[in-house]
């Protein structure tokens, strides 16, 4: 690929249907610039429009998944630069990605890079992570939807305490807040993720699509709403061939050949 601060591989050992995207800027422990963001947007967009491609998995190194927004490229910037420029605007196209993606953190995950673990759908620990939103100490806040999204995922007295002292919580504390899903031994973390994400990619992908609308809908509405919503996309699936093949598959007492149809 042509990509200067992130590694994009479909894996082989899944054929191909689990994309790895790790970031690499390890001289700046990943932090996140504007040639990270340009770059992963086009990673997940290009994964998203291909249709051999089922789970992503985003990572960084052993030391850091990232080290927060790049500090050096803020720092001389006004309020007219960050207003003007709708600076990490971008992650929204991030966010926009329909096809379901993990993160698998090892290490530092502050400010910007916990902001966007918890972008993904869910997050993969290595033992070693150490999660935070140190922006307070730097006269700021978090600005890539970490105080909404942290809150939602472990709710106001941690979120809080995180956000207004700037500590970081280690993984053990993270999965038992509902922060990550799982936590494994840091060295076996990216074939542990790859593995979580190759038992997605093996789902019909129009149920994949359907579980992450739904389940993302629920921090957005309320329960009678999202009753409905779930319903009705419920509904919908079975106007597809999936349904009848995987109904029928289970029948059979065979695997189910997906065609995403
Ligand atoms: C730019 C960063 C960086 C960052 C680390 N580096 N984090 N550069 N932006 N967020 C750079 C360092 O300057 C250093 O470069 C190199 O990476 C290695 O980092 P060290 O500090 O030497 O490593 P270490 O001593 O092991 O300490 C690791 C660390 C520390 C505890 C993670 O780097 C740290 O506190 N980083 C900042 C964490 C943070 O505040 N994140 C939130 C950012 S703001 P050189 O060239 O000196 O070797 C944010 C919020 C966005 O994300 C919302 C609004 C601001």
């Amino acid at each position: 690929s042509d990509y200067e601060t992130i590694l994009v591989e479909q894996r082989p050992e899944t054929n191909g249907a689990v994309t790895l995207i790790t970031l690499n800027r390890p001289q700046a422990l990943n932090a996140l610039n504007n040639k990270v963001l340009s770059e992963l947007i086009a990673a997940f967009a290009a994964y998203d429009a291909d249709d051999s491609q089922r789970c992503a998995v985003l990572t960084g190194s052993e030391k850091a998944f990232a080290a927060g927004a790049d500090i050096k490229e803020m720092s001389d910037q006004g309020f007219a630069d960050m207003y003007g420029n709708n600076h990490f605007g971008g992650w929204d196209r991030v966010v926009a990605t329909r096809k379901p993606w993990i993160a698998a953190v090892s290490g530092y995950a502050l400010g910007g890079g916990c902001e966007v673990a918890m972008m993904a759908d869910f997050i993969i620990a290595a033992d070693s992570a150490k999660f935070g939103q140190p922006e307070i100490k730097l006269g700021v806040t978090p600005g890539m939807g970490g105080s909404q999204r942290m809150a939602r995922a472990i709710g106001k007295a941690k979120t809080m305490e995180m956000c207004l002292t700037g500590r970081m919580m280690d993984a053990e504390e993270a999965e038992r807040s509902g922060l990550v899903a799982r936590v494994v031994p840091a060295a076996d973390l990216v074939e542990e993720a790859v593995k979580t994400a190759e038992t997605i990619a093996g789902m019909g992908p129009l149920a994949a699509l359907a579980v992450k609308e739904m389940v993302d809908a629920a921090f957005e509405t309320t329960l009678t709403q999202g009753v409905a919503f779930e319903r009705r996309l419920f509904h919908g699936l079975f106007g597809s061939e999936d349904q009848k093949e995987g109904m029928a598959a289970f029948v059979e007492k065979r695997e189910a050949k997906w065609k995403g149809r």
